[in-house]
């Protein structure tokens, strides 16, 4: 509908003249002009710049499917994009840019893995997957891409914006939100909410969310580059059973290959890998198995000549088969944006995997490629993409959903094989939305305290950006370190989402046994931590794949209202009640600014206690543990493995911190740990409910779905009260539980 601005006869001619001059422009302003702005869902408006980029627009690889227009944005919603051209700020090309004004005080976070402090605002993120080698606070772009920014204002009210394209975007939160991206006009899609938990579920229905994870995969990981021959891994297996440190998966990178070749076993490190995994299966271990994109240039090597045969290698400019160097030397790459080559690698796991192996890492999946300046393939390879992509289309448009689409193909082959299994596959490389198919770790970092430092502002931002199942290499991947990093790299990582120590070829051993008994005890004591709170871990886990909020969150979440935490980020919430706060620098000179008390109660210091008889917390290396005031956690006796029976499911201990009112609660999610019966209800969810009356607390169950049979176990109750004391009660789950206590 055109605007017709009223004129009446007692209008001034200066002003008549005006409104004549503003209806001339508005009536032949080109229909391209205007921006196209529709609904997609409950508070989410997409715009285009114009009509004609509506109509020109990519599908979306962000989208978990492609969403259609519900009708015109709602009048009056909150944040307009504005768009134009201009000049990247890093690399000074012209490029299509997207402004959005913030109101002063307003709070940016997600950018994806980006190095550096949880909070973005005046930092500069390149959206650009790259094999970042060491990286530090100068680096813009790592090895994934999420054109994304959660906007948190004053208020504690928060919207989002997705870029959504695939091509290169920066990401400058230096004045107010601005995407300048390569390539043609892209959509841009903003979810506005009350909070934000709110635009994080909303991005979750957008763009997916995690499969359910096998529960070994929330257990500790432990791996090196590498880990040979397999009486090396069985060593390290055994070395975790013989002390008792808790670890669920060992890993095997890529020195198991035969000369770096995918999908092959060099025949005298690992003759046998069948066996090394039944044996690892034996005491309770997982195996994980590293599998690259970069494929061996070999006539006679199976996968390379299947391949050759099936026309699946990404081409140069000139449609000549495109060859670059990674571990095997002169590589061809599978054109994973096209749908055969991705059943041709599906099809590749089904021998592979009949190895007992239990999961695949994906790395190198940026693409490296060693022997450029740009570590990566041309931006003019041509990839011959399927039609639900776009079409074919250059490397520039495809680069950072190579390694999401690698995985994806790999998840599917992985489910193929074992379709009564959940899949677990990690990458490298990846792109928003690509947590529907694997978790993702930090990359290559380095053992300093740098790293020490952002290890939790980067897997914040990771969880901000759509991604919950990440952490960063425990122990640093490039140097050595020392026993006293490490004991405070292990305190807090055994807390993260995805736990996984890891180091390069040629440093110290990093095992939790490698610093000597004191660093061992922390170790001991941190794995441990994390074994006790797998039944809330597992919770979260189910949560985030429901609904898509993160399992660790930033403290700000405690209360977005709350300025002072804003930029709290050595410290991070594991769901609603509990609270890691650790000391990420040598000196321990930070100190923690918690959430405000609840109605007068402040969140309560808590700890387990330890193997050797004293509570956790007098180990300084271990972060120091907070419930929130109204907050049940549900935790495990110590147990060093998933399946490792009788003490895992035949006990329960909530941990209640009463609030201002007598009252507590908190859930517990229970199923199988594997396979898919709990599509079909096969699974258990409680809430447990604490009040306390004159003097007694009353602890409650509630049934909230499922239809597992409730465990037959001991419920354990622990009760911190306001008034500092501790009480402790027992009876059966599913009853109701006393515990009296003295006024
Ligand atoms: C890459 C990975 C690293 C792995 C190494 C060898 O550098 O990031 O984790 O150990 O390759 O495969």
């Amino acid at each position: 509908m055109p605007h017709h601005a009223t004129v009446s006869r007692k209008t001034p001619l200066h002003a008549k003249l005006f409104l004549l001059l503003v209806t001339i422009c508005i009536a032949t302003a080109p229909a391209a002009a205007k921006v196209v702005a529709e609904r997609i869902g409950d508070g989410v408006v997409r715009y285009f710049q114009n009509e004609q980029a509506r109509e020109n627009t990519l599908p979306s690889l962000a989208l978990d499917h492609p969403r259609p227009a519900l009708g015109d944005a709602p009048a009056g919603f909150a944040v307009t994009p504005v768009f134009s051209t201009g000049p990247s700020a890093l690399h000074g090309d012209e490029r299509f840019v997207t402004t959005i004004d913030i109101q002063p005080g307003t709070s940016l976070y997600g950018t994806g893995e980006t190095p550096g402090p949880l909070l973005r605002n005046g930092r500069v993120t390149e959206c650009w997957n790259y094999d970042a080698y060491g990286y530090d606070d100068s680096y813009h772009n790592l090895y994934t891409s999420h054109p994304w920014v959660l906007a948190v204002r004053p208020d504690g009210t928060a919207f989002g914006v997705l870029a959504d394209t695939t091509y290169r975007c920066e990401i400058d939160l230096t004045e107010g939100i601005v995407f300048r991206a390569d390539g043609p006009p892209h959509p841009v899609i903003v979810i506005d909410g009350p909070t934000p938990k709110d635009v994080l579920q909303k991005l979750g229905e957008l763009t997916g969310t995690i499969e359910m994870p096998p529960r070994w995969a929330i257990g500790y990981h432990q791996c090196r580059y590498s880990y040979f021959p397999d009486s090396r891994v069985k060593e390290v297996a055994d070395t975790f059973r013989a002390k008792h440190i808790p670890a669920d998966v060992i890993w095997m990178d890529i020195d198991y290959m035969d000369g770096f070749r995918c999908f092959t076993f060099d025949k005298d490190k690992f003759p046998d890998p069948a066996g090394l995994n039944a044996y690892l299966d034996s005491i309770g271990f997982s195996n994980v198995w590293m599998i690259d994109p970069g494929i061996k240039n070999e006539e006679g090597y199976f996968v390379h000549d299947s391949g050759t045969k099936a026309n699946v290698w990404v081409q140069d400019k000139d449609g000549n088969e495109y060859h670059g160097y990674v571990w095997p030397g002169e590589c061809v790459f599978p054109d994973f944006t096209n749908k055969n080559v991705r059943s041709w690698w599906s099809g590749l796991y089904t021998d592979f995997m009949a190895n007992g192996i239990n999961g695949v890492w994906n790395d190198m999946n940026e693409p490296a490629v060693f022997n450029v300046a740009t570590k990566t393939m041309p931006e003019d390879n041509i990839h011959r993409a399927d039609p639900e992509f776009g079409g074919p289309g250059p490397h520039a448009r495809f680069h950072n959903v190579y390694g999401m689409l690698m995985v994806r193909a790999t998840r599917e082959g992985v489910m193929a094989t074992n379709p009564d299994k959940r899949p677990f596959v990690l990458s490298r490389a990846n792109y928003i939305g690509g947590q529907r198919y694997g978790a993702t770790w930090t990359g290559d970092n380095t053992a300093n305290w740098y790293h020490v430092d952002v290890s939790i502002p980067m897997m914040l931002n990771l969880s901000l950006s759509g991604q919950p199942f990440c952490g960063p290499d425990i122990g640093g991947f490039a140097g050595d370190g020392d026993g006293a990093m490490f004991a405070r790299w292990i305190g807090f990582g055994a807390l993260m989402p995805f736990s996984r120590g890891h180091t390069a070829k040629g440093n110290i051993n990093k095992e939790p046994w490698a610093f000597g008994e004191e660093v061992e005890a922390t170790a001991r004591r941190a794995l441990e931590r994390r074994y006790r709170l797998m039944p809330m871990l597992y919770t979260l886990f189910e949560e985030a794949h429901r609904t898509g909020l993160p399992v660790a969150r930033p403290t700000f979440f405690a209360d977005p209202t709350d300025p002072a935490l804003r930029s709290e980020d050595d410290s991070f919430l594991l769901g609603d009640n509990l609270l890691v706060a650790a000391d990420v620098t040598p000196g321990r000179e930070r100190v923690h600014i918690l959430p405000r008390p609840v109605g007068g109660v402040a969140w309560r210091r808590f700890d387990f206690p330890g193997f050797d008889g004293l509570p956790d917390s007098t180990d300084p290396d271990l972060p120091t543990l907070y419930i929130r005031p109204g907050g049940i956690i549900p935790a495990a006796p110590v147990h060093e493995y998933f399946g490792d029976r009788p003490d895992q499911r035949d006990e329960l201990t909530l941990l209640v911190c009463l609030d201002a009112d007598g009252k507590a609660s908190g859930t517990l999610y229970e199923d199988a740990g594997e396979g898919w019966g709990f599509r079909d209800g096969q699974y258990l969810r409680t809430e447990y409910t604490a009040t306390r009356m004159n003097n007694e607390i009353v602890v409650q169950t509630k049934t909230l779905g499922g239809k597992m049979k409730r465990p037959d176990r001991t419920l354990k109750v622990r009760v911190l009260l306001p008034d500092g004391r501790e009480i402790t009660g027992a009876g059966r789950d599913g009853r109701r539980v006393r515990v009296a206590f003295e006024d």
